[in-house]
Formats: C-alpha cells, structure tokens, sequence
C-alpha cells in the first residue's frame, strides 16, 4: 500500500487540502490587471496554493524558481524555456529576432522540450528584459498571462541592484499578472514593504497562514484509518497538536505513524515511535545547528521548546527581542500567533538533550 502523505514537494490533487478561499481569492485576483505577492514561512504551503490555483485559473501561466537559478542569464533561459512550453517557437519566432542577445535553442530528443541557453554577456539584465517584453508582446490585456516568480527574495543574491532594474521593467508591464512568492518573512517583507525598496507596494501582499485544523484533521483521519481504523481520530489530534496544524510537519509525521503501523501492526505507541525515529534521522544536523548557536539564542530556544515565559533568563528585552528577530529571519523560529520554533522535531530533540 502506497503512503497516503506527501512532504517535501508541491503537493496536488488528493494530497491537497482545504485552501479553498485561498484558491479562490488567486483566482480572482489574477482577473484583475495587478500582481500578488505572497509571503509565509518556510514550507506552509504557499507554491502549491498557487500552482493550483493558476491552474484552475485556465489562464496561460509560468513559473520559475528563483531559487534554481544559478545567475540572470539562467533565470532569462529558464523563463524563455518555459514559455516555449506554453508558446510554440513558430509562433513568437519573429520576437526573438528583437532580442539584443539570441539565445541558443536546442530541442531535447527525450522529451521533446525546447533548451534554452544565453552567450554570456557583460549586461546580463538586458537579457531578462528582453525575455520579459517577449512575454509581455506575446499577450494582451484581455489574455494576460500569469508569470510566478518563486522564492522571489532570492533577487538579492542573484546579482547587486537586480531588484531596482527589474522593477523597472516589470513596471512597464500590462499584459502579466505577476506572482511574487518568498518565504524567510523578514526579507520577503523588506522588498515589498519598506518605503526605500523598489518593490515597495508593488503588488497586493498576501500572507499565507497554517492549514485550519478541522479540515486537516479530517484530511489526516481519513487516511490514516486504512491501518488505525479505532484511534484514527485521536493519531490526528496527537498529530495536530504537536505541530500546531504546519502543513509540512503534520504530513512528516503523518507518513511516519502511518509507516510505523504499517511495518509493525501490533505496535503500541506508533505515535511516539514515529516521533523518536524522526528526531534520530536528524539528530546530527541538530546538534551541528546547536554547536552554533550562541549562549542567548540557545537559552531562548531551550524556553520556547519548554514553552516557558521568555521574561526572565538575566536577558534584557531588546537582547531577546533582536535575537528572536534574528532566529526567525534565519527560520529557526516563526511567529503565527507567538513566537514557537519552526521545527518541532528540533523542539523535540532540544528538551531531550537538556533534561
Ligand atoms: N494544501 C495542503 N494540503 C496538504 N498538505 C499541504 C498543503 N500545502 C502544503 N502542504 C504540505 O506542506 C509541504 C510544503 O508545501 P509547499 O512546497 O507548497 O510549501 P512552500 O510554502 O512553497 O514551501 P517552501 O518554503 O519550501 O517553498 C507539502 O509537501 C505538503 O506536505
Ligand atoms: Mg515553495
């Protein structure tokens, strides 16, 4: 039997649940002629909300992972490589020919796919702007196509003032609804809404919370009674309580209990078990991360996994206050209702080794 839980990658059809207003929101929000940017930490969900819902949309659409682009030159090839999904060559050929630099297309004998690679050049941005007015040429106001940039915040690295040159040629742009997704919420916050950043109020900002925990919970049952059908309810209750609903951690250690009970029926406790075998596989990244972290930031940590008051320690406030900010730039830690560490199986193994 196949493990009815996914983690890790953009999840779809019958590993997708609820979101439906958010779904719903994308898609009428791309009816209009302005662009969305959405935010949330790490892994809550937000490339997959929105790969649903461009698709539902029916509208032309491409994405491209900023994260994956080695240099602008890639990010140009990247984007010109999937709008020849969308866009037959024939068809837009007579574009190409404005471009300042051609690019060198091949045609991949597997899979049919049109490669696309850049010469380098000494002005790279040239590049990605001539693929973007490509784009903007092959569409009109009434057939806007929908252009996602993820991880957007990766803008900063890809080479210095890329933020202020792409502004100003996205800017120009009628015939694309762009979708901006980050996550690391500090940076993500700083490009769009700090007053001196070029994208400042660029588009309409969206944050993304957790999954509701009904409709997860029902989600996680379901499943999980093929191989618990007495106690499904409570495994998802257990489960919902100890990652307080993240979508990517439910489904972790959804699979985990549903593997546990799987490879030994008679198990007593697959809930703990579940929990132990994660926190092993990691235990050696944990304890890196934790050699590394210095004296305050490790007696905060010990606090929130404890789930103890952050008050008293002898730290002052603003020493707190600057190294949560920090921690949760970094991931470590992420503020929904109040500030919790990110990952629970880290939490897990924090108040293990400091019994
Ligand atoms: N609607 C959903 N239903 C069920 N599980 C979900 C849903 N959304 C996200 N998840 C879980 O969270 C994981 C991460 O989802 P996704 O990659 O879309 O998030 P993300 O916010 O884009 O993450 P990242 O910060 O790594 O880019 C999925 O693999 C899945 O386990
Ligand atoms: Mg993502």
């Amino acid at each position: 039997m196949e493990n009815p839980f996914k983690f890790g990658t953009i999840v779809e059809e019958e590993y997708f649940t609820d979101r439906v207003n958010e779904v719903a929101y994308i898609k009428e929000f791309v009816r209009s002629a302005n662009h969305l940017v959405l935010i949330s930490p790490r892994r809550f969900g937000k490339s997959s909300v929105v790969a649903k819902a461009v698709k539902q949309s029916g509208r032309k659409h491409i994405t491209v992972n900023l994260q994956q682009a080695t240099s602008v030159s890639d990010l140009s090839a990247k984007l010109l490589r999937e709008f020849f999904k969308v866009h037959p060559l024939e068809r837009v050929r007579h574009l190409i020919t404005h471009f300042r630099v051609i690019p060198t297309l091949s045609t991949n004998p597997v899979t049919g796919a049109i490669e696309v690679s850049f010469q380098p050049s000494a002005n790279e941005v040239i590049l990605i702007e001539d693929v973007l007015t490509l784009i903007e040429q092959s569409h009109t106001g009434n057939d806007r196509m929908i252009v996602v940039l993820d991880e957007f915040q990766e803008i900063k690295d890809l080479a210095p003032k890329l933020d202020k040159q792409l502004r100003s040629i996205m800017q120009n742009h009628k015939n694309i609804n762009y979708i901006l997704l980050g996550s690391q919420e500090s940076m993500m916050t700083d490009i769009f809404e700090n007053k001196k950043s070029p994208f400042y109020h660029f588009g309409q900002l969206m944050r993304l919370g957790k999954l509701p925990r009904e409709d997860f919970h029902q989600y996680l049952s379901a499943r999980l009674s093929s191989i618990f059908p007495d106690r499904s309810d409570e495994l998802a209750d257990r489960i919902l309580d100890y990652t307080s609903c993240h979508p990517y951690y439910s489904q972790q250690l959804a699979a985990n209990v549903w593997q546990m009970g799987v490879l030994q029926p008679g198990l007593e406790k697959p809930f703990e078990a579940a929990i132990s075998q994660i926190v092993t596989a990691h235990g050696l990244d944990y304890e890196r991360l934790w050699m590394n972290f210095n004296r305050t930031n490790r007696w905060i940590l010990k606090t929130l996994a404890a789930n103890k008051p952050l008050q008293s320690g002898g730290h002052s406030t603003s020493t707190i206050y600057s190294a949560l900010k920090r921690m949760q730039k970094d991931g470590y830690v992420i503020y929904s209702d109040r500030y919790e560490l990110e990952d629970p199986f880290f939490r897990e193994w924090i108040a293990v080794n400091n019994e």
